[in-house]
């Protein structure tokens, strides 16, 4: 399901309604695959029959920490899953020219450090968003950060892996190259302006 939606979604006749629509599904869907290793714990529960152990997740809360701003487009999918989980946002944007990330906002929740975190971002190309996004967080005490994309270019994957080779990477698909304006090929084109129809 989550390869049909992505086939949709890089159409470029389908419209912001169903791409938004369609990155929150697929954004639930992976978001089974990003929660399914948390640590469980026992706990004692009475159904209306019987005592019962039975498990809940232990420990460490999440935090869905998008990059602004297409990341934007894959927090509800996450928030249906997770509905307790708290929302940071790190706003960064690509020169258009050098391709290098530039930083503009960071509002993190106040106990990050003490959190499971998920950073969203549909678009993984150079990569150098995403890297400078986990030095961010890394900065401010998060040890456990997994990165969440739907579409990657090998280039940018190798990039996080080097810079930060203990968060894993998990992406809907890898395409296969990146064009002279750092642009995903074949992808989705520009995610932010499909997402929010700014072009
Ligand atoms: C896009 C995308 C990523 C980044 C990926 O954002 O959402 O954040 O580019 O590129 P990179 O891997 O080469 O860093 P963009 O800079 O277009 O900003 P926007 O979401 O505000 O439109
Ligand atoms: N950002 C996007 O939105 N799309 C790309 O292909 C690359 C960066």
């Amino acid at each position: 399901m989550i390869q049909h939606k992505l086939t949709i979604m890089r159409d470029k006749e389908t419209g912001s309604k169903d791409f938004r629509q369609l990155l929150e599904e697929i954004s639930l869907l992976m978001g089974y695959e990003v929660t399914r290793d948390l640590p469980l714990e026992d706990v004692e529960i009475e159904t209306p029959l019987c005592k019962m152990t039975s498990k809940k997740v232990s420990g460490r809360k999440l935090a869905i920490v998008p990059i602004l701003r297409a990341g934007m487009g894959m927090v509800r999918g996450l928030t249906t899953l997770v509905p307790v989980a708290k929302v940071g946002h790190i706003g960064l944007y690509r020169n258009e020219k050098t391709h290098e990330p530039v930083v503009y906002y960071c509002k993190l929740p106040e106990d990050i450090n003490r959190r499971y975190v998920i950073v969203t971002d549909p678009m993984l190309a150079t990569g150098g968003s995403a890297s400078d996004a986990l030095t961010m967080l890394k900065e401010r005490g998060c040890k456990k950060i997994r990165l969440m994309c739907l579409v990657a270019a090998p280039e940018g994957i190798a990039r996080v892996q080097k810079d930060h080779p203990d968060v894993n990477i998990y992406v809907a698909a890898v395409d296969d190259h990146l064009n002279e304006d750092a642009y995903i090929v074949p992808g989705l084109g520009d995610a932010g302006d499909r997402i929010f129809g700014t072009k």
